[in-house]
């Protein structure tokens, strides 16, 4: 048994010492790694540091260099090290994170480790919470205590009912939504056709007349969806003045701050998130800005008797614990990893001035990269960084370049970028252009590799004539 884990720590080790030296995205042949991991499973088990040690060769050059400093592209952090070690031991400790009575230590740890967070976003304290595996599952728990209470309101029991009949749900979501908030709405019976998304306005946000426009009578069961940071140039709605309108009307309002909610540590940045505790649900990632390994995301819900009632189930064989919170009534899983852990190490390792720390460091770098790339020959910036996310476009120099040859021109840029293995960046279409996007929320990111990363813009461009 330890034997392995020794070969996993040794293996470990050697990774993350040697992602300074790695390309961060390396070109793997699909066909070489199919063929290098589809072997015959035998009868007979192979013995546990072989397994490692050979799962550990198989899979060289194909890890995306994302745990590393150089890795800009979606908005995906890394692992700290406290956060790191505690999933590990997540892992060794094996607990069934469902009940208190199937992992006490895991229930509690969870239980603190909301209300650390509540604390630091600045969310109602009596608010509930589910650690979830990610931002879309934190919008499919917050959007079903939506789903539960606006047709509650109606007089609809949706627990008893189901869906099928029930009064019609609108929702009212940002046109620059996270596709993640649409898949939540599927999962709970809401169709494209429920949808009806608000215009943002030039700063890529949903202006009050946007919402006004669309809210209808209080009687017909509505949410709003808001964005905490989109996902392309981080804009925040005007939560303040939007929060109170969509109230007014009856509605649910549910915040997608899958990063953006972490501004909040930031004196500089806070200011973007003001109003968004008068919302009724909160979604976030633990695995972004955090810096946690993946597998977590956090649902938070106002009312927390809609929540449990939206989650919780009954089953004779389970031991509820009066006193104690039993995470099965807040979350959509039954079994599930103890993720508050790694969450719980991460808030420890940062602090409050580590965190603030990582979040202004991250949005500095990140104005830097844009400037520094941006002012290559041929770029142009399409979005200076105000959060962590920013957007250049790369023209192409032919007299009479069309916008299809500037898209063009853009994709072979950033393929050229990555092709260096010096940094990796994304791609996106925003209004109507293809666009570099640079995101910035990994704490290993140095100023070094900013200006490492910049260099590498440089030269591929120069390949890219
Ligand atoms: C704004 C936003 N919302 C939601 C999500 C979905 O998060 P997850 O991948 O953790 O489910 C993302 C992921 O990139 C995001 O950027």
């Amino acid at each position: 048994m330890v034997g392995a884990l020794h070969r996993a720590l040794h293996h470990a080790e050697a990774y993350l010492g040697s992602l300074e030296e790695r390309p961060v995205g390396q070109p793997v042949d699909l066909d070489e790694l199919r063929s290098r991991l589809s072997i015959e499973l035998g009868n007979e088990g192979v013995e546990a540091e072989r397994v490692i040690d050979e799962l550990v060769a198989a899979t060289e050059g194909a890890h995306l260099g994302s745990a590393g400093g150089r890795f800009f592209a979606w908005v995906v952090g890394g692992a700290l090290p406290a956060a790191l070690a505690a999933d590990w031991l997540a892992a060794a400790w094996d607990q069934n994170a469902a009940l208190y009575a199937s992992g006490p230590a895991a229930a509690v740890v969870e239980e603190v480790a909301g209300s650390w967070l509540k604390d630091l976003f600045g969310l109602p304290p009596e608010a509930s919470f589910a650690f979830t595996t990610g931002c879309q599952m934190a919008h499919f728990t917050g959007l079903a205590a939506a789903r539960h209470a606006v047709l509650r309101r109606v007089g609809w029991d949706v627990n008893e009912l189901g869906l099928f009949g029930a009064p019609p749900i609108r929702v009212l979501a940002s046109s620059e939504r996270h596709p993640s908030v649409d898949r939540a709405l599927r999962y709970l019976g809401l169709g494209n056709k429920d949808i009806v998304p608000l215009r943002t306005n030039d700063e890529g946000c949903v202006a009050a007349a946007a919402l006004e426009d669309e809210l209808v009578p209080a009687d017909i069961p509505t949410i709003v969806v808001l964005d905490a940071a989109d996902l392309n140039i981080a804009a925040f709605d005007p939560f303040a003045e939007l929060i109170p309108i969509a109230g007014k009307a009856g509605a649910w309002v549910h915040v997608d701050g899958a990063f953006g909610l972490f501004a909040r540590a930031s004196e500089a940045k806070a200011r973007h998130l003001r109003g968004v505790e008068m919302a009724d649900s909160w979604a976030v990632d633990g695995h972004k800005w955090l810096n946690v390994p993946y597998d977590c995301g956090i649902a938070f819900v106002r009312d927390r008797d809609t929540h449990r009632a939206a989650m919780s189930v009954e089953a004779s064989y389970l031991v509820a614990t009066k006193t104690a919170r039993d995470q099965m009534d807040w979350n959509p899983e039954w079994s599930r990893r103890a993720r508050g852990f790694a969450v719980y190490a991460a808030l420890r390792e940062l602090g409050r001035d580590g965190l603030r720390e990582l979040v202004d460091r991250t949005c500095e770098q990140a104005r830097n990269l844009v400037d520094g790339m941006g002012a290559l020959e041929g770029a142009e910036v399409l979005w200076r960084p105000r959060l962590n996310q920013g957007l250049i476009r790369f023209l192409d120099p032919r007299p009479g370049a069309k916008p299809c040859d500037h898209d063009a021109r853009t994709d072979a840029v950033i393929e050229a970028i990555n092709a260096t293995g010096e940094a990796f960046v994304g791609g996106t279409t925003w209004r109507g252009m293809r666009a570099m996007r640079i995101s910035v929320v990994n704490w290993q990111t140095s100023d070094r590799d900013v200006e490492r990363s910049i260099a590498a813009a440089a030269s591929a461009l120069g390949s890219c004539r």
